[in-house]
């Protein structure tokens, strides 16, 4: 009887340690998929008016239009080469995909728009962020 009692006992915690583990696990990939990386602290005043200010070396750039500022990632959902940005469109220099201002797919052979970064106003500062696998600097 005590036996018994005793298996109970060493399978009632190896079934808490496998809970607990799986939990764990769980909540680890749940934050390494949404964990933040802040990539630049920019002054709003810098962003030209219908124009964009281009961070090349973080490939990102800030873009200002109609009244709206959002950021894009200017890495390549093709292949993930560094786009370039035009006046009305930006263009990949490596196999030729052209997005629009927005970041959407023109031209391909990228299929996906470029990522839209979030900004979040800082008093007279915008802050980006990217997501961990959003953006690869
Ligand atoms: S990496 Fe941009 S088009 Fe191929």
């Amino acid at each position: 009887m005590a036996r018994i009692s005793q298996n109970r006992r060493t399978f009632l915690r190896i079934l808490a340690l496998l809970g607990g583990g799986w939990w764990f696990l769980g909540r680890y990939l749940r934050q390494s998929g949404t964990r933040e990386q802040r990539l630049a602290r920019v002054a709003d005043a810098d962003i030209p008016p219908r124009g964009a200010l281009v961070y090349r070396n973080e490939r990102f750039a800030i873009v200002r239009e109609a009244g709206s500022v959002y950021a894009l990632s200017l890495v390549c959902t093709h292949l993930g080469c560094t786009v370039n940005v035009a006046a009305d469109v930006l263009r990949c220099p490596c196999h030729g995909s052209v997005f629009d201002r927005r970041g959407n797919v023109r031209r391909g052979p990228a299929t996906r728009a470029l990522t839209q970064l979030r900004l979040q106003r800082d008093g007279d500062y915008w802050l980006v962020f990217s997501r961990c696998g959003d953006h690869h600097v």
